[in-house]
């Protein structure tokens, strides 16, 4: 049974992570390199808490516009009804509470699951496996938040390879539900079954979390598909066909599409697509080399909103 968790990075997936295990009345370690690094994450969860109480403070007023919008006038009565069912709150500090921060290890010992979302680097993962060898106990399980990186290879690297296991979140995970369950050659189906059950219990800000169980292979199922597409919208771009407003606007109301692949790329992290491509064009060949403005986009730190600057620019 899982009840403790912890997570080790406490960058814009670490952080959100825990935040949605907190939210579910958990208690969570959270570790970073050191504790500023780990304080920035408790300050992008204080961000993500304040965001969702101002959501649901105005969602009631939202939906009284809605209806009056729709030329139905509404009485006090029915207004302060639409308020009493539909208003709601979250208790802060006590969400905050629930999540210790850490720089240190040895605070991990009594997780029944720890979750890595360190740096996208193969070896950096490895060694943070060998290391989590030396202290974690025999029973805990431990997971990887990678995107495209094997976690067979991390598997070996840890002393106990049958319980590790990919748990791939999607971002933002308090509002996307869905999670790649991906276990390794090595995981133990007793280890994939407390995965699922731990994360079919679980629910974000909108719904209940979607586990779904993927083989190990590069991209698994949603970045297979999304990332070819957002090469696409460079490869379209580069060529002239259409700018990348464009490219955006048309694949939102042609198909459908509640983001454009270049809004979508700053939302995702620009050096995440130059990554994952990487080794998509090591998988699958050369149809996914990436546009050579993607690697200078890359040097130049345009990698997207969490820097201010991707394809679009956020700085006012
Ligand atoms: N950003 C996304 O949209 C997204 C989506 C799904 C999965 N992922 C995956 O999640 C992981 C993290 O991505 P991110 O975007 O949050 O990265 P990030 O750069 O925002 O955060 C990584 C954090 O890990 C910390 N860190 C690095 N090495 C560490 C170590 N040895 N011990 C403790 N902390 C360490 C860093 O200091 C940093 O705070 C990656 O594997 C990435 O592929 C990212």
């Amino acid at each position: 049974m899982i009840k403790k968790v912890g997570v080790i990075g406490a960058g814009s997936m670490g952080s959100a992570i825990a935040e949605v295990f907190a939210y579910n009345g958990l208690d969570v370690i959270l570790k970073d390199q050191n504790m500023e690094l780990t304080e920035k994450g408790m300050k992008n969860i204080k961000r993500i808490l304040s965001d969702f109480e101002k959501y649901l403070k105005e969602r009631p007023i939202k939906e009284i516009g809605r209806i009056e919008k729709l030329g139905i006038a509404l009485t006090e009565e029915q207004k302060n009804l639409i308020v009493k069912n539909m208003g709601s709150t979250i208790d802060q500090d006590s969400i905050i509470g629930r999540i210790k921060p850490s720089d240190n290890y040895n605070d991990l010992k009594d997780c029944d699951l720890v979750i890595e979302a360190i740096f996208e680097d193969q070896s950096i993962k490895n060694k943070l496996f060998e290391e989590l060898s030396e202290i974690l106990p025999d029973n805990t399980i431990v997971a990887s938040n990678t995107s495209s990186l094997s976690i067979t290879e991390m598997a070996a690297h840890y002393k106990k390879p049958e319980n590790v296991i990919i748990t791939h979140f999607f971002n933002p995970p308090y509002t996307l539900p869905l999670v790649e369950i991906v276990p390794a050659l090595q995981t133990a189906d007793s280890t994939i079954t407390a995965v699922f059950e731990f994360f079919s219990a679980l629910r974000n800000h909108r719904e209940k979390l979607v586990p779904v169980k993927v083989k190990e292979r590069t991209g698994f199922v949603v970045n297979r598909i999304l990332i070819p597409m957002i090469n696409e919208a460079m490869k379209i771009v580069d060529e002239g066909i259409a700018d990348i407003k464009t490219v955006d606007i048309a694949m939102k109301k042609g198909a459908g599409m509640p983001m454009g692949p270049f809004e979508l790329a700053d939302y995702v992290g620009v050096d995440i697509v130059y990554h994952v491509l990487r080794s998509f064009r090591e998988a699958f060949g050369d149809n996914y080399i990436a546009p050579e403005t993607l690697k200078y986009m890359i040097s130049a730190g345009w990698w997207g909103i969490k820097k201010g600057r991707g394809f679009y620019n956020y700085k006012k």
